[in-house]
């Protein structure tokens, strides 16, 4: 589905973080519904390094582009020099930036900071000195545990460096669009996304994926104490379609991207159970002392400035998902 008229023919987009799951889900919304367009892919990709948590430092994956037509450019947005060069070359009428460490559990501070927040900056001086529009992606993490519903500039209050990069980001967003409201420059705060090309996010993917793989895998699931914990889950579908909406902003600003109902781990156990039949459900305690218990997008502004309109409700987005889901577990059995 097509969300804007403008054919975008010859037009440069540029997708940092390219590889990982909403950069790919991007760079094939252009290719299907704007071949006129020439896309341009930029990711580290994944190396051999982890965090002390055995996580990976970077997640993108070559399997995440696999069909992609456009071009790939293997790249470090810390290596500045190298980003300044690239922009010397290409103009690019559009950047989508959504290279950062996007795992929440990272506790190296100076790299968060590095990479999400300082670096973003760099990119949005090269951008804006070109006169491209730059749409990034912020994150509901800078709500932490605030009450829901979450208004953009209500309960700003991260509860992790992941959360406080991206809020950072807000912030210097925020004071260029102070003295230029027109600036085009639009914040994008997802909430939890779900949906194709996330598999390889790990014990990062959201938990509409893990769940349905550990009950196909293992007929049981693992869930906190008791499962009763709030999300606004967003599907991939309506994430993109947030995001090439904001290509048109009449000006720039920071909006909420969820679905705008916040919903429990149990709702989604129930509409997994609902494809594949019985399966056990074993409640812990949750270890993490920091935890948020009840997120909610208000999209308000976001269906008032840009036009935004969720199409699918967690079971919708769910039954659209499950054959993915279905495929991934057929291909990747031999790895649970
Ligand atoms: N998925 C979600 O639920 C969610 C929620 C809120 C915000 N976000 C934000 O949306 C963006 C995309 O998230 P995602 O879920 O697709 O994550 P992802 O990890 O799949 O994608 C991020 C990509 O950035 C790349 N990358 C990381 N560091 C880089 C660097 N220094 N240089 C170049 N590339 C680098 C990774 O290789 C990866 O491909 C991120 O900024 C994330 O913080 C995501």
């Amino acid at each position: 589905m097509r969300y804007i008229n403008n054919e975008l023919e010859g037009k440069n987009i540029l997708i940092t973080g390219g590889a990982g799951f909403i950069g790919s889900a991007l760079a094939f919304y252009f290719q299907e519904n704007h071949p006129k367009a020439n896309i341009y892919v930029l990711d580290c990709f994944r190396n051999d390094e982890t965090f002390p948590s055995g996580n990976l430092k970077s997640l993108g994956h070559f399997k995440n582009l696999m069909g992609f037509k456009g071009h790939t450019i293997c790249e470090n947005i810390n290596n500045t020099q190298a980003m300044s060069r690239l922009f010397e070359k290409i103009k690019f009428d559009y950047v989508f930036h959504q290279a950062a460490i996007s795992d929440t559990t990272v506790l190296n501070q100076e790299i968060v900071m590095q990479t999400n927040h300082d670096n973003f900056l760099h990119l949005l001086e090269l951008t804006q000195k070109q006169g491209g529009v730059m749409i990034y992606a912020s994150s509901a993490g800078t709500y932490g545990n605030s009450p829901a519903p979450n208004r953009i500039g209500e309960g700003e209050v991260p509860e992790n460096v992941y959360g406080f990069s991206k809020l950072c980001m807000d912030e210097s967003v925020r004071s260029i669009l102070k003295s230029n409201p027109q600036a085009p420059i639009i914040g994008m705060r997802f909430f939890n996304v779900y949906g194709a090309r996330e598999f390889y996010k790990s014990k990062t993917a959201s938990m509409i994926l893990q769940l349905s793989l550990q009950a196909m895998h293992n007929k049981k699931v693992r869930l906190f104490k008791y499962g009763e914990q709030k999300r606004d889950f967003v599907y991939i579908e309506d994430v993109v379609q947030a995001n090439v909406l904001a290509m048109e902003a009449k000006k720039g600003g920071i909006y909420n991207v969820g679905s705008g109902k916040a919903r429990c781990f149990n709702d989604i156990v129930e509409r997994i159970k609902h494809h594949l039949g019985e399966f056990e459900v074993e409640y812990i305690d949750n270890p993490y002392t920091f935890y948020q218990n009840h997120t909610e997008a208000d999209i308000s502004l976001t269906i008032k400035d840009l036009g935004y309109s969720p199409r699918f409700e967690l079971e919708q987005g769910i039954d659209d998902y499950m054959p993915e889901i279905r495929a991934i577990y057929a291909r990747e059995k031999k790895c649970f």
